[in-house]
Protein backbone atom coordinates (compact mmCIF):
# COMPACT_ATOMS: atom_id res chain seq x y z
CA UNK A 1 0.00 0.00 0.00
CA UNK A 2 0.96 3.78 -0.49
CA UNK A 3 -0.67 6.23 1.27
CA UNK A 4 -2.22 9.01 0.07
CA UNK A 5 -0.13 11.78 1.87
CA UNK A 6 1.65 14.73 1.16
CA UNK A 7 5.12 14.51 1.01
CA UNK A 8 7.25 17.80 1.78
CA UNK A 9 10.73 18.83 2.16
CA UNK A 10 11.58 19.05 5.72
CA UNK A 11 12.30 22.86 7.20
CA UNK A 12 14.92 23.95 9.23
CA UNK A 13 12.58 23.68 12.58
CA UNK A 14 11.78 19.70 11.54
CA UNK A 15 15.43 18.98 12.92
CA UNK A 16 15.14 18.32 15.92
CA UNK A 17 12.03 15.95 15.99
CA UNK A 18 13.57 14.17 13.32
CA UNK A 19 16.23 13.45 15.34
CA UNK A 20 14.55 12.51 18.17
CA UNK A 21 13.15 9.73 15.89
CA UNK A 22 15.74 8.12 14.81
CA UNK A 23 17.34 8.35 18.49
CA UNK A 24 13.97 6.44 19.40
CA UNK A 25 13.35 4.48 16.55
CA UNK A 26 16.53 3.78 14.58
CA UNK A 27 19.48 4.64 16.59
CA UNK A 28 18.07 2.70 20.02
CA UNK A 29 21.27 1.10 21.89
CA UNK A 30 23.53 3.20 19.85
CA UNK A 31 25.52 6.52 20.42
CA UNK A 32 23.85 9.06 19.39
CA UNK A 33 24.69 10.07 15.74
CA UNK A 34 22.07 12.12 13.67
CA UNK A 35 21.98 14.75 16.51
CA UNK A 36 19.77 17.86 15.42
CA UNK A 37 22.55 19.34 14.08
CA UNK A 38 23.62 16.81 11.57
CA UNK A 39 19.95 16.67 10.41
CA UNK A 40 19.82 20.35 10.29
CA UNK A 41 22.97 20.24 7.78
CA UNK A 42 21.01 17.54 5.74
CA UNK A 43 18.06 19.65 5.84
CA UNK A 44 20.31 22.47 4.02
CA UNK A 45 22.78 20.04 1.90
CA UNK A 46 21.29 20.64 -1.75
CA UNK A 47 22.68 16.95 -2.64
CA UNK A 48 20.45 15.51 -0.32
CA UNK A 49 16.55 15.65 0.44
CA UNK A 50 15.06 15.59 3.68
CA UNK A 51 11.53 14.70 3.23
CA UNK A 52 8.23 14.48 5.77
CA UNK A 53 4.76 13.49 6.02
CA UNK A 54 2.95 15.81 9.00
CA UNK A 55 -0.41 14.62 10.72
CA UNK A 56 -2.08 18.25 12.34
CA UNK A 57 1.70 19.97 12.03
CA UNK A 58 3.43 16.88 13.99
CA UNK A 59 6.29 14.87 11.71
CA UNK A 60 5.01 11.15 11.99
CA UNK A 61 7.52 10.47 9.07
CA UNK A 62 10.52 11.34 8.00
CA UNK A 63 13.00 10.17 5.28
CA UNK A 64 16.50 11.36 4.08
CA UNK A 65 18.34 10.38 1.05
CA UNK A 66 21.36 11.63 -0.17
CA UNK A 67 22.45 11.94 -4.58
CA UNK A 68 25.56 11.73 -5.71
CA UNK A 69 26.36 11.14 -9.21
CA UNK A 70 25.42 7.39 -10.17
CA UNK A 71 24.35 6.51 -6.54
CA UNK A 72 21.45 7.50 -4.35
CA UNK A 73 21.93 6.82 -0.73
CA UNK A 74 18.70 6.30 1.31
CA UNK A 75 20.52 7.28 5.10
CA UNK A 76 17.65 7.12 7.01
CA UNK A 77 13.81 7.15 7.62
CA UNK A 78 11.31 6.19 10.64
CA UNK A 79 7.51 6.11 11.12
CA UNK A 80 5.92 6.75 14.47
CA UNK A 81 5.08 3.24 15.84
CA UNK A 82 1.53 4.03 15.79
CA UNK A 83 1.34 4.96 11.97
CA UNK A 84 3.06 2.23 10.43
CA UNK A 85 1.94 -0.43 8.08
CA UNK A 86 -0.24 2.32 6.41
CA UNK A 87 1.85 3.22 3.33
CA UNK A 88 3.63 6.26 5.36
CA UNK A 89 7.43 4.76 4.38
CA UNK A 90 6.09 3.60 1.21
CA UNK A 91 5.07 7.26 -0.07
CA UNK A 92 8.59 8.84 1.64
CA UNK A 93 10.54 6.43 -0.20
CA UNK A 94 8.79 6.46 -3.64
CA UNK A 95 8.87 10.67 -3.41
CA UNK A 96 13.10 10.45 -3.26
CA UNK A 97 13.51 7.49 -5.68
CA UNK A 98 11.84 9.53 -8.36
CA UNK A 99 14.12 12.43 -7.67
CA UNK A 100 17.01 9.87 -8.28
CA UNK A 101 15.03 8.57 -11.65
CA UNK A 102 14.62 11.95 -12.89
CA UNK A 103 18.42 12.90 -11.79
CA UNK A 104 20.07 9.74 -14.57
CA UNK A 105 20.79 7.84 -10.84
CA UNK A 106 21.08 4.47 -11.49
CA UNK A 107 21.29 2.75 -8.59
CA UNK A 108 20.01 3.50 -4.68
CA UNK A 109 22.07 1.63 -1.25
CA UNK A 110 20.80 1.69 2.10
CA UNK A 111 21.95 -0.21 5.13
CA UNK A 112 20.29 -1.73 8.15
CA UNK A 113 20.87 -3.18 11.39
CA UNK A 114 20.15 -7.01 10.52
CA UNK A 115 18.30 -7.38 13.95
CA UNK A 116 15.45 -4.92 12.18
CA UNK A 117 13.51 -7.22 9.97
CA UNK A 118 10.21 -5.05 9.56
CA UNK A 119 13.45 -2.53 7.85
CA UNK A 120 14.80 -5.60 6.17
CA UNK A 121 10.71 -6.44 4.66
CA UNK A 122 10.15 -3.21 3.52
CA UNK A 123 13.22 -2.76 1.56
CA UNK A 124 12.43 -6.12 0.20
CA UNK A 125 9.05 -5.25 -1.14
CA UNK A 126 10.86 -2.16 -2.67
CA UNK A 127 13.18 -4.07 -4.81
CA UNK A 128 16.15 -3.76 -2.71
CA UNK A 129 18.35 -7.10 -2.91
CA UNK A 130 20.67 -7.59 0.14
CA UNK A 131 24.26 -7.83 -0.67
CA UNK A 132 26.36 -9.01 2.54
CA UNK A 133 25.98 -8.93 5.74
CA UNK A 134 28.60 -6.42 8.00
CA UNK A 135 30.01 -7.18 11.33
CA UNK A 136 30.61 -3.87 13.17
CA UNK A 137 28.80 -2.18 10.84
CA UNK A 138 27.41 0.39 14.13
CA UNK A 139 29.78 0.95 16.34
CA UNK A 140 30.81 -2.86 16.91
CA UNK A 141 27.30 -3.25 18.36
CA UNK A 142 25.14 -4.94 16.10
CA UNK A 143 25.99 -6.24 12.08
CA UNK A 144 24.63 -4.48 9.61
CA UNK A 145 22.82 -5.34 6.03
CA UNK A 146 24.12 -3.34 2.85
CA UNK A 147 21.17 -3.22 0.58
CA UNK A 148 21.00 -2.18 -3.34
CA UNK A 149 18.57 -1.42 -5.93
CA UNK A 150 18.99 -0.85 -9.56
CA UNK A 151 16.69 1.63 -10.76
CA UNK A 152 14.98 1.55 -14.09
CA UNK A 153 15.87 4.36 -15.95
CA UNK A 154 13.51 5.29 -19.09
C1 LIG B 1 10.70 0.35 8.22
C2 LIG B 1 9.60 1.42 8.30
C3 LIG B 1 10.19 2.76 7.91
C4 LIG B 1 8.48 1.03 7.31
O1 LIG B 1 7.53 2.12 7.24
P1 LIG B 1 5.95 1.84 7.07
O2 LIG B 1 5.28 3.12 6.80
O3 LIG B 1 5.45 1.05 8.22
O4 LIG B 1 5.97 0.93 5.75
P2 LIG B 1 4.77 0.67 4.72
O5 LIG B 1 3.46 0.70 5.41
O6 LIG B 1 4.95 1.58 3.55
O7 LIG B 1 5.11 -0.85 4.31
C5 LIG B 1 5.30 -1.27 2.96
C6 LIG B 1 5.61 -2.75 2.96
O8 LIG B 1 6.86 -3.02 3.65
C7 LIG B 1 6.76 -4.28 4.33
N1 LIG B 1 6.78 -4.07 5.78
C8 LIG B 1 6.77 -2.89 6.43
N2 LIG B 1 6.84 -3.10 7.78
C9 LIG B 1 6.86 -4.42 7.97
C10 LIG B 1 6.90 -5.26 9.12
N3 LIG B 1 6.91 -4.75 10.36
N4 LIG B 1 6.93 -6.61 8.95
C11 LIG B 1 6.90 -7.15 7.70
N5 LIG B 1 6.85 -6.41 6.57
C12 LIG B 1 6.82 -5.07 6.69
C13 LIG B 1 5.40 -4.87 3.91
O9 LIG B 1 5.60 -5.59 2.70
C14 LIG B 1 4.60 -3.60 3.66
O10 LIG B 1 3.48 -3.81 2.81
P3 LIG B 1 2.07 -4.34 3.44
O11 LIG B 1 1.79 -3.53 4.67
O12 LIG B 1 1.09 -4.11 2.32
O13 LIG B 1 2.29 -5.78 3.77
C15 LIG B 1 8.96 1.47 9.72
O14 LIG B 1 8.68 0.15 10.18
C16 LIG B 1 9.83 2.16 10.76
O15 LIG B 1 9.80 3.38 10.92
N6 LIG B 1 10.62 1.37 11.53
C17 LIG B 1 11.48 1.95 12.57
C18 LIG B 1 12.64 2.74 11.99
C19 LIG B 1 13.44 1.92 11.00
O16 LIG B 1 13.66 0.72 11.19
N7 LIG B 1 13.90 2.57 9.92
C20 LIG B 1 14.59 1.91 8.83
C21 LIG B 1 16.03 1.78 9.08
S1 LIG B 1 16.88 3.34 8.83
Amino acid sequence: MIAQCRVELALPQDAGEIARMSRAYIEQGLPWSWTPARVARSIANRATNVVVVREEGLVIGFAIMYYADTLAHLQLMAIRANRRRAGIGSALHLWLEEVARVAGISEARVEARSDNPAARAFYGRHGYEELRVVNGMYHGICQGVRLRKCLNLD
